[in-house]
């Protein structure tokens, strides 16, 4: 098949991309004119402080904490790709929830995803908690039960879509206008890691702060571990922009520098995630092996249509029970060649990785539990290798972990 033709399959159904975004990922916030030296690709400022003509006479930077020209050229960058007016980079993905749950105060309450990243529940259970925060766990993908979790001191509703690890897909338009409608003052927060700006923009479906763990797919070549935070409300940006400076967790311009880099290709890499994932899923779901395949890029997903009304494609995260146990899980994990067996994911290799071992140990047996996560469900972090590498790889590691069923 005509490779234009195959990729085009793959999107077939989907929203269309978003406007000019390959061409704002290179160029928005990076124009040479910003430096003396004309630099086409932004310079790593590593300096900590900068000179002022007379006190209180600066050039737009005083400490790096406060505002750094790396961070700057990456912060506008993203802020353009998400469609707001304001983004900020944070040390991590947790360091930007903590620092957005910092708008909060003792006594308020929070609203999260049942299903989250372990680290969110984490923080959210064991420290948020403890802080006097009122946190409560509702599945979004249910209206109803959105609507009875929100309290009087709710000031903040969490989602994360698709969730990880089950992949659950929250419809943000509806579910940012019904809590809007019962308190338009509640913040309702997107966590875009899984989709990256290039498949989803949650502030245009309502949503009123976009996060990243940009460790994943903004970075895309796991070598850095970073927060991102847009919105388009100048009182969220102030208050945030205050708490970026006041809390401390800000990147070093070096990892500001690479995650600007990584965003040239974010595009491309996207779009072949999404066929490779879709080839590795399609392979999957056929296989006898195998007891059930989430990805929302499947018709068989139960959201496949709020995916395809919301988002411009999916990446390249796949889950799927193995059927048999855990020794079967194990089997295939070990046996895997390409994909390596790690968390994270959205890099440009593949990864697999164990939810209930690995990455959700730190969330409580009896809901994971309840969530699905069992000891047979593997999650795939599937990369940019050729797809008929990726699918050989699977093929012989199933066939490896169920060796009488080959
Ligand atoms: C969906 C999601 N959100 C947030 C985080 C936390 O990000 P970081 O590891 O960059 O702190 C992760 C990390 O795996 C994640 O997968």
């Amino acid at each position: 098949m005509d490779p234009k033709q195959e990729t085009q399959d793959v999107f077939a159904g989907f929203c269309s991309r978003f406007k000019s975004f390959a061409t704002e990922a290179i160029h928005v916030g990076q124009e040479p004119e910003q430096w003396t030296s004309m630099a086409v690709v932004p310079p790593i400022s590593l300096s900590t402080t900068f000179k002022q003509q007379a006190p209180g006479n600066h050039a737009g930077f005083e400490y790096s904490r406060s505002g750094n020209p790396t961070r700057n050229c990456l912060e506008k960058a993203v802020a353009a790709l998400d469609g707001a007016k304001y983004c900020l980079a944070l040390a991590s993905g947790l360091a930007a929830t903590v620092t957005i749950t910092h708008m909060l105060r003792s006594g308020d309450g929070i609203v999260c995803m049942d299903d989250v990243y372990g680290g969110t529940n984490r923080y959210f259970q064991r420290i948020a908690n403890e802080f006097g925060l009122e946190v409560s766990f509702a599945d979004c993908t249910k209206p109803e039960l959105v609507k009875a979790a929100l309290k009087p001191n709710t000031k903040l509703v969490w989602i994360e879509t698709p969730t990880n690890p089950t992949m659950k897909v929250v419809d943000i338009r509806a579910c940012s206008d019904l809590i809007h409608e019962h308190n338009k003052d509640i913040v309702v927060v997107v966590d875009n890691t899984f989709m990256s700006a290039y498949f989803q923009r949650p502030l245009a479906l309502g949503a009123d702060i976009c996060m990243y763990s940009a460790t994943k797919y903004m970075n895309g070549h796991s070598d850095v571990v970073m927060g991102l935070v847009s919105t388009n409300r100048d009182d969220l940006n102030e208050r945030l922009r205050f708490l970026q400076n006041a809390l401390g967790g800000v990147p070093s311009p070096f990892d500001c520098f690479l995650v600007n880099r990584g965003l040239k290709t974010l595009h491309l890499r996207m779009e072949r995630h999404f066929k490779n994932a879709m080839g590795a899923a399609k392979f999957l779901e056929a296989d006898p092996r195998v007891e059930r395949v989430i990805f929302p890029g499947l018709p068989s997903h139960p959201q496949h249509e709020v995916m395809k009304k919301q988002c411009t494609g999916c990446p390249g995260m796949i889950t799927f029970y193995i059927k048999g146990t855990l020794k079967h899980a194990s089997a295939f994990l070990s046996n895997l060649k390409i994909f390596a067996i790690a968390e994270s994911l959205g890099g440009y290799e593949s990864l697999a990785e164990h939810p209930a071992i690995m990455t959700h140990a730190s969330v409580p047996e009896k809901e994971r539990c309840l969530l699905g996560i069992s000891d047979t469900l593997i999650r795939l972090s599937v990369g940019l290798e050729d797809e008929a590498d990726i699918i050989e790889d699977l093929k012989q590691a199933l066939a490896a972990a169920h060796p009488m069923k080959n």
